[in-house]
């Protein structure tokens, strides 16, 4: 009844207004159609790694035995990327039949073996290709330290397939464990129990107890040391850069409780953060007990600790309870998005949460212009398209005001309680949209459910939104007014220094800058005052070039191009070679990206190879 209903009402709104449309349907619930695996046939509950990495053919080699619950099947199928199959084992070593499939552009090859319907168990024997899509292998250039080679992995959304054959599904959990052999002298770190000190022979074995979803297995290898914060959180960064990293998340430990007091107790023992080379294509990476973090949030007065609260929230929501499908990834981001700024709320209190807010609102603004519009949607379609394609700010920050609007609606201490309950009736489980819907209706809402369609199923923005706002950014709206005024009546530049505000008031203060209505003079004048050409601060630096770049302020340039070629998180990347091709500065775009592109992951050179068209290598 319940599904007939919605249909109707998305075919009225569709005709209604035709800038809204409804995209996805709850009849897609569950279905994952980015993975080959069948899991009606076998489904895989534990896997146990035994890997070398080998860092001067680019390689990892060894072999992924399969615990798997057998349906009278007589074959399990695997998703596998770039992978080289050597052999395939049964128990008792019994070698066994088993063919790859074709290569699909998005999805990989599926890796079909023969089994009976007795076996639970098998052994498969690979390489990674040099090219595998979730690894970089990085040089000692590439590194803080520029003393040893660094390998990280990155799984989500279907990458995993690529270091690892496997069902690669989030619709499933497994647990773990791994014996991982390095090159003497470096640590290898993955999502589970971990070493604090490296090994003497390069060997390191790994547990995983509690059962996790395919994407979130990671493996990190470098010379990296361990700060403890308190009993339970800790730092790992490269020697030159942990006592760094540990001041600027110093906080961990109070993160932790501060979301317990929240959302119910902490699920995975430990939560440590491991501070990557500058390369990481993403801010942060929930990978449990260990998530991985870009050093660019090491900003030096603890700005931009979000980040690290956003990556622990996933602990809950993403990590506990996990999205089904990559249609449902509003699931994980959304949660989290407003977990983390609860955490910060608490914190740091309410002007900060807000200055986040309005943050995520502006670039929520952002991708509802420049994203496809069926992926506006919060839960969305992607038969066919990879995941990659449809990431965009909306399952964050359009999630976000959802569970904003609700809690503003069925009020705040009702509305903990039932997230609070949420994450534990669910937790090790996985989550459609639709399940939560009919949680939501039978423990939040009292079955109302008027607001479903069009905020769930519906593209573009909805009718009753209330736009976040923050105090502190409207006095930095008004500085910067002044800093115009001042600058345009010549006015002596009288230098600021940066510290004067915080992080996101800066990045506030220069998006308002506005390529119509602004002019290189102004720009300058800025610089004479404030110097943001020459900042360190990779938010800032961002924030700044991005205008520079638009208006064609060219002192910048060589600073940008520094900065593009050291820095590969995407969230940067994005804006910026965007802003030169929208300004039309192919050319400088593609001498930037020649020169920075080997730096950078496989994502984000995904990304801005589409971006540019870029066809070299
Ligand atoms: N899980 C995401 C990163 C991700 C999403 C990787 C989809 C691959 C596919 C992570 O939790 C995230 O959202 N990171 C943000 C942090 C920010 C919202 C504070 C990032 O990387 O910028
Ligand atoms: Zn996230």
């Amino acid at each position: 009844m319940r599904k007939v209903a919605l249909i109707a009402a998305g075919t009225l709104l569709a005709v209604a207004c035709n800038k809204q449309v409804t995209t996805a349907h709850p009849e897609n619930e569950g279905r994952d159609t980015q993975t080959f695996a069948d899991l009606s046939k076998a489904k895989v509950k534990h896997l146990s790694l035994d890997i070398e990495t080998d860092f001067n053919q680019k390689m990892i080699i060894g072999s992924a035995q399969y615990t798997f619950e057998n349906n009278h099947a007589d074959e399990i199928i695997f998703d596998t990327e770039k992978l080289t199959i050597d052999s395939v084992v049964l128990a008792h070593g019994k070698k066994t039949k088993y063919t790859l499939g074709e290569q699909d552009s998005i999805k990989g090859q599926p890796l079909h073996i023969e089994v009976s319907k007795n076996d639970t168990l098998v052994t498969i024997y690979y390489k990674t290709s040099p090219e595998a899509h979730a690894l970089q292998w990085l040089d000692p250039a590439q590194t803080n330290d520029k003393k040893a080679p660094f390998l990280l992995t990155q799984g989500q959304a279907i990458l995993t397939r690529s270091y690892i054959p496997i069902q690669d599904t989030p619709s499933i959990r497994i647990t773990y464990d791994a014996k991982v052999k390095v090159p003497q002298g470096l640590m290898a770190l993955m999502s589970a129990i971990n070493p604090k000190e490296k090994s003497a022979d390069g060997v390191y074995t790994f547990q995983m107890r509690q059962p996790i979803a395919p994407y979130l297995v990671a493996l990190a290898v470098g010379d990296v040391e361990y700060q403890p914060i308190d009993h339970r959180t800790g730092v790992y960064a490269e020697p030159g850069m942990l006592k760094a990293a540990a001041w600027e998340f110093a906080e961990m430990g109070n993160m932790v409780t501060a979301a317990e007091q929240l959302y119910g107790p902490y699920p995975w023992e430990q939560f440590d953060v491991l501070v990557l080379p500058p390369s990481f294509p993403f801010g942060g990476m929930e990978n449990p007990r260990l998530t991985f973090a870009t050093p660019t949030a090491i900003v030096g007065d603890r700005s931009m600790t979000n980040l690290i609260a956003h990556e622990l929230a996933h602990s809950w929501s993403g990590n506990l309870v996990t999205n089904s499908t990559w249609d449902d990834f509003w699931v994980n981001e959304g949660f989290t998005v407003y977990f983390e700024r609860r955490i910060m709320e608490a914190l740091e209190g309410k002007d900060y949460a807000d200055m986040i807010s309005v943050i995520g609102f502006q670039d929520l603004e952002t991708s509802m212009r420049n994203i496809p519009e069926k992926y506006t949607s919060l839960k969305v379609d992607m038969t066919g398209a990879n995941p990659d394609d449809a990431f965009s700010d909306v399952p964050y920050d359009k999630g976000y005001l959802f569970l904003k609007m609700l809690e503003d609606r069925y009020g705040r201490e009702k509305f903990d309680q039932f997230l609070n309950r949420y994450f534990s009736s669910h937790a090790f489980q996985t989550m459609t949209t639709e399940k939560f819907i009919d949680y939501m209706k039978a423990n939040l809402t009292n079955g109302e459910d008027d607001f479903v369609q069009e905020w769930i199923y519906t593209t573009g923005w909805p009718k009753d939104l209330k736009k976040p706002t923050s105090k502190l950014f409207d006095l930095a709206e008004a500085q910067f007014h002044q800093a115009i005024e001042n600058g345009r009546a010549n006015q002596p530049a009288k230098k600021v220094e940066i510290s004067t505000k915080s992080t996101n008031e800066w990045v506030h203060f220069i998006r308002l800058i506005d390529p119509k209505k602004h002019t290189i003079n102004d720009l300058k004048y800025f610089d004479e005052v404030y110097d943001f050409t020459h900042s360190n601060n990779p938010e800032i630096q961002t924030a700044w070039y991005e205008k520079a770049f638009l208006m064609k302020y060219d002192v910048v340039n060589p600073h940008a191009k520094a900065f593009l070629v050291k820095v590969g998180r995407r969230k940067f990347l994005e804006p910026l070679y965007l802003a030169l091709k929208e300004s039309n500065q192919m050319a400088l775009a593609h001498d930037i990206y020649k020169a920075a592109r080997p730096n950078y992951h496989f994502v984000a050179r995904n990304t801005i190879d589409g971006m540019l068209n870029y066809k070299g290598n």
